[in-house]
């Protein structure tokens, strides 16, 4: 896993940024494909990433988006459903093609059905060159909640207790969170070519070291990315705070082949 720590969120959103950047300037002319998360974490990068597109330095036209969850039983025109949010802090600040980006669909009269159909999408762009992951103070990613199956695909689940304690603030009261979401699994998600997870402040101190220095379990879904090729993890000190070889994760970062640290 390659363990970039920076001082502050605004550190983590611009370096989240350029690794972003980096993919869709690179990507064949067909155009890069991305997996986006909602919640607070990306924000930053997103705010990041649409000053490069204002600018001119990076041009999104022909990036495909592919979000990781959405609510079950909420209005798609809900302003907090993740079809709202995606819009709201993706679509539009980086003047992504709406009709290239895609959100599971929680208000399907066959989940299941919209489920197989997410995965065949992303199958047919190609599957995800990136996928921007933040992490639940449980330890999850996307809403694969603590005992999700590293081999599960997008499906229904049932959301934690502190998921909905978490996601209240979004809401006028607990109760208006759903109970239910869509997914993408934790074996879609390890699909990806690349992985970068972005985590700030002290609440997903604990989360982020069982990701990084945990075992590998499904007590702690974001531990899957121990088993990926290409994941980078982006936090600042104070997510950094509960590491255990902080010094070396800072030495490596320093002295990174190529002298790219
Ligand atoms: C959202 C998602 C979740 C969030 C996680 C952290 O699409 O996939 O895993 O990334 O709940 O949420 P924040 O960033 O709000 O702390």
């Amino acid at each position: 896993m390659d363990i970039t720590i920076v001082p502050d969120a605004q550190a983590v959103a611009h370096v989240a940024a350029e690794r972003i950047a980096e993919v869709i300037r690179s990507a064949p002319a067909a155009g890069a494909v991305i997996g986006v998360a909602t919640g607070s974490s990306p924000l930053g990068t997103y705010g990041a990433l649409a000053e490069r597109v204002a600018s001119g330095a990076l041009d999104t036209a022909n990036v495909t988006a592919f979000a990781l969850d959405e609510y079950v039983g909420l209005d798609p025109a809900h302003p907090e459903s993740y079809h709202s949010v995606i819009r709201r802090t993706v679509t539009e600040p980086l003047g992504l093609d709406p009709a290239r980006v895609h959100v599971p669909d929680g208000a399907a009269a066959d989940i299941d059905a919209a489920c197989e159909d997410y995965e065949r999408r992303i199958a047919e762009a190609g599957g995800v060159d990136l996928q921007l992951l933040g992490i639940g103070a449980n330890g999850h990613i996307g809403f694969n909640e603590p005992t999700s199956s590293f081999a599960s695909r997008t499906r229904m689940k049932t959301l934690a207790p502190q998921t909905r304690a978490d996601n209240a603030r979004f809401f006028d009261s607990a109760d208006d969170v759903p109970m239910h979401c869509v997914t993408q699994g934790l074996g879609t998600i390890l699909d990806a070519r690349r992985l970068l997870l972005v985590a700030q402040g002290e609440s997903k101190a604990d989360a982020v070291a069982a990701m990084i220095e945990g075992p590998v379990a499904s007590l702690c879904p974001a531990s899957a990315l121990q088993m990926h090729r290409r994941a980078t993890v982006v936090i600042d000190r104070a997510a950094a705070s509960k590491l255990r070889l902080t010094e070396y994760y800072e030495f490596v970062q320093a002295h990174r082949p190529g002298g790219a640290g």
